[in-house]
């Protein structure tokens, strides 16, 4: 992506140089324009070495050559302000355009994402709050914090600049096409452990990073997004997501079964312990005394049950982790369990779970020919919020059972 780095003069200006640095790391072009108060803090220089593009400070200024503001604007898919301070917000809602940043900021239509940094007062006074509501109003804008921490006065309050990765995040969120507006989603993740007794349980690799990432994914693109998870799930909690933490697999079915009338998609990526312990003990069993013979019972199929429930009134997505014969499993799964569409994944001692390679297909109910490719998780989650925009949500009645 063509990102425009607006810096303003404060003493955040200096993790601006880390934004910058992020940036061109994932791959974005990136053009610095700061302030003139911006470059008493931090060195034009500095940022025309990190993002290997001139910088641009006065409105005579030509980092792109002649009209340089014009063909900024006009280049550009994002526009990032960082540090956001109370002078610079005022002369961009106001229109002003003394210098390059204001010029550009005139001349571009597209979405920006504006981290404000301030003293607590400066932030919450009537003058920040109205040029704030009248840039929302007219303009495409994110917010990036501001956080609440140690100020540059060396109070404490609202005011710090988020951090350079919450605004990575923040741009990457901003810059998802926004298709699943208007769906509500419940995704299952993770393990489900089943106790023995209070020191021994039954579960399996999962780490619900798959699930984290569709979450992360989903709500991205505009969808409301609740995530019901086993233990110790390795996610990076995602803001705009609900999360539920349940600990077995009859803990999650009841959760399921609690909030499935608020979404029109369920999506299956839970790894749910088929077997539970009979009779598990309240107490730590000596281990002389543990019948290694311990009874078992089968546990709910929570994608089953909702498939034979909710087939016509629900989209249903499942997955299928499998060692061989991936694909014909998973068409097994996708029958028996009545679901729109599986994820066939192919798991081992070194791929599946976890931060290992991944090699999976998507499996819709008409698909014939399908191959397992190797992947990122992060391609897996994008390919489903593609598949959720076109399997629309069902207008069916639930089947009574
Ligand atoms: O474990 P299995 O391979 O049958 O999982 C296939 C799909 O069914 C997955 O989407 C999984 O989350 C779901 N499942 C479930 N409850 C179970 C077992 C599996 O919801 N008890």
């Amino acid at each position: 992506m063509r990102v425009i780095l607006g810096v303003g003069g404060g003493i955040a200006a200096y993790k601006s140089c880390v934004l910058a640095s992020s940036l061109v790391k994932a791959g974005h072009d990136v053009y610095a324009v700061m302030t003139e108060s911006a470059t008493q803090f931090v060195g034009p220089l500095t940022f025309r070495a990190l993002t290997g593009n001139p910088v641009g400070v006065y409105i005579a200024d030509e980092p792109m050559g002649p009209l340089s503001h014009v063909k900024l604007a006009h280049w550009a898919h994002a526009l990032i302000v960082a540090p956001l301070t109370q002078d610079l917000l005022a002369r961009l809602s106001l229109g002003l355009s003394s210098d390059l940043l204001g010029l550009v900021f005139q001349g571009f239509s597209g979405p920006s994402l504006m981290a404000p940094a301030m003293e607590s007062e400066m932030w919450f006074s009537p003058q920040t709050r109205n040029r704030l509501d009248e840039l929302k109003t007219e303009r495409e804008i994110t917010l990036v914090g501001p956080n609440t921490g140690r100020l540059a006065s060396g109070l404490t309050g609202s005011g710090r600049m988020a951090e350079p990765e919450e605004i990575m995040e923040g741009l990457w969120m901003m810059l998802r096409p926004k298709t699943l507006q208007g769906r509500s989603v419940l995704i299952t993740a993770g393990p489900t452990w089943e106790h023995f007794d209070p020191v021994r349980i039954l579960t399996n690799p999962s780490t619900g990073i798959i699930g984290s990432l569709l979450a992360r994914e989903l709500s991205a693109r505009g969808a409301e997004v609740r995530v019901i998870h086993g233990p110790r799930v390795e996610e990076k909690p995602c803001p705009r997501v609900q999360y539920v933490g349940v600990v077995s697999a009859v803990e999650m079915l009841e959760a399921v079964r609690h909030y499935i009338d608020q979404v029109d998609t369920v999506i299956g990526a839970a790894a749910v312990s088929d077997f539970r312990p009979l009779h598990p003990c309240l107490q730590k069993q000596k281990k002389q005394h543990i019948d290694l013979n311990w009874a078992m019972k089968t546990n709910p199929d929570i994608m089953g049950e909702i498939g034979t429930k909710y087939r016509h009134s629900k989209v249903l997505i499942g997955f299928a982790a499998e060692t061989d014969n991936v694909i014909v499993a998973a068409r097994d799964k996708l029958q028996r369990k009545h679901l729109d569409a599986i994820i066939a994944n192919q798991v081992g001692t070194d791929s599946g779970f976890g931060e290992g390679q991944y090699k999976a297909a998507i499996i819709g109910s008409d698909d014939d020919a399908v191959d397992l490719h190797i992947m990122t998780k992060d391609q897996l989650a994008s390919q489903v919020a593609d598949l959720l925009s076109v399997l629309k949500p069902k207008q069916g009645i639930q089947a009574d059972v």
